[in-house]
């Protein structure tokens, strides 16, 4: 079986800015009160005004994961028990998981099978007078139709929120994903894009709501006396600081992206193009080439004879690496067919039988999961144009030879 490289983002600027902090002897610097250093190291500090730069906003606030930059954006918008936030089932669970750590419901929304992100058309019956806002993921590299959902967001008075760790760097209509959403948060773990290990980052337009993600970062309970926040809701403090190695490295990083990214997006052209011929299977219709990451280069199956498990299994045989057969439907995990999550809350805080993540409820993203999704995870992977050929024409064949046996069954 051949082997593959795995893609590897760091080099010689990371080491020496790893050196770098080891040299100063302060690999963190946060205090965890109002005080000079409430906002970390100078690493921590350059790297976020780096970032706000990259991204054209005032603020970029820097986290261990982008699990607790979630968290922290869902408390700093003022998510409250009862509090229903509309979000994608078709994500990682920490999209979702955010809403629960501060007592918010989940209320499943299903997909669209373009951009595979939450439908707008199905948003408005979902909106009751519980709802404040909305969480969307910019699944597998490219935005979710944001336009529609800016606008939906605007007029019900909602807060929107991007999950954008799959695809940093990306605009769509020349507008950088995570900047539509009031928050934009983006994941720096090992298997992403660029990486600091692990880390995250939240980017946003307004002061209060920086400040709010500063304090829930560090021990916001010890440190609001003092900030300008004087409105105590959601004041409970974390620790979710990132350090000065990582920050470091992220400096990094963030120089290379815009190339990182072209490079992964010439391996997906080149297994588009080679593809282009074949009718049983669409990708996502890029409206202009860039504005999309291919962190995973998701194609949906349109003949019903065969499944993506059957497919992913030839797939397998032949040697394709990183193959993702469907995706997570965050709402079939055991805490929500249960309803449990601390205890019986948050749901009990409501009225438990009113909220139903029952199975078969969101068919997009079920038939997608269970059917027609299949995914090449092509961003983790050092892949040349003659391994992309190989990888696209191995697809072709293992098709091929399923479609020869369904025909004789
Ligand atoms: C869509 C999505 N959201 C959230 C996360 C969580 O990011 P982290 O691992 O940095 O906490 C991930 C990580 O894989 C992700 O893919």
């Amino acid at each position: 079986m051949k082997h593959w490289n795995r893609y590897n983002p760091i080099g010689a600027e990371e080491k020496a800015a790893v050196n770098r902090v080891l040299d100063s002897g302060v690999l963190s610097k946060y205090i965890g009160a109002w005080h000079e250093d409430f906002n970390g190291g100078v690493e921590v500090n350059a790297f976020e005004h780096e970032l706000a730069e990259y991204f054209g906003v005032p603020h970029a606030v820097v986290f261990n994961s982008l699990t607790s930059g979630l968290i922290a954006a869902m408390g700093a918008m003022g998510v409250q028990p009862g509090d229903e936030i509309l979000v994608t089932p078709w994500s990682m669970s920490a999209t979702a998981t955010a809403i629960l750590i501060w007592g918010g419901i989940p209320v499943f929304v299903d997909i669209e099978p373009d951009f595979y992100g939450i439908d707008p058309n199905r948003i408005v019956e979902k909106i009751t007078r519980k709802t404040k806002g909305i969480i969307v993921a910019d699944i597998f590299g490219h935005g979710a139709r944001l336009d529609e959902l800016r606008a939906l967001a605007d007029q019900h008075h909602l807060f929107l929120i991007e999950d954008v760790a799959q695809a940093p760097g990306i605009q769509l209509d020349g507008k950088f994903l995570g900047t539509w959403g009031d928050v934009g948060g983006f994941s720096l773990n090992y298997h992403k894009h660029i990486h600091t290990g692990e880390g995250g980052f939240c980017i946003c337009h307004r002061d209060d709501i920086a400040m709010k993600m500063r304090l829930i970062r560090n021990h916001a309970e010890s440190a609001v006396s003092g900030s300008p926040i004087d409105d105590l809701t959601n004041m409970v403090g974390f620790n979710f600081r990132l350090g000065e190695m990582e920050a470091a490295i992220g400096r990094e990083q963030l120089k290379k992206l815009p190339m990182l990214l072209q490079q992964n997006q010439k391996k997906a052209s080149r297994i588009i193009e080679t593809l282009a011929g074949e009718s049983w299977l669409v990708t996502t219709p890029v409206g202009k080439p860039g504005e999309h990451a291919y962190y995973v280069l998701p194609f949906r199956l349109t003949d019903d004879r065969i499944t993506n498990s059957q497919l992913a299994e030839k797939l397998r045989e032949r040697g394709v690496p990183g193959i993702v057969c469907g995706y997570v439907n965050i709402h079939r995990l055991p805490m929500y067919q249960q309803k449990i999550a601390f205890g019986p809350f948050p749901w009990a805080h409501s009225e438990p039988d009113h909220y139903h993540y029952d199975i078969g409820q969101f068919p997009i993203a079920e038939t997608l999961h269970t059917k027609t999704f299949i995914g090449l995870l092509i961003s983790m992977f050092d892949l040349n144009e003659d391994e992309c050929t190989w990888i696209a024409n191995q697809m072709i064949a293992a098709y091929q030879e399923l479609s020869a046996e369904v025909q004789h069954e």
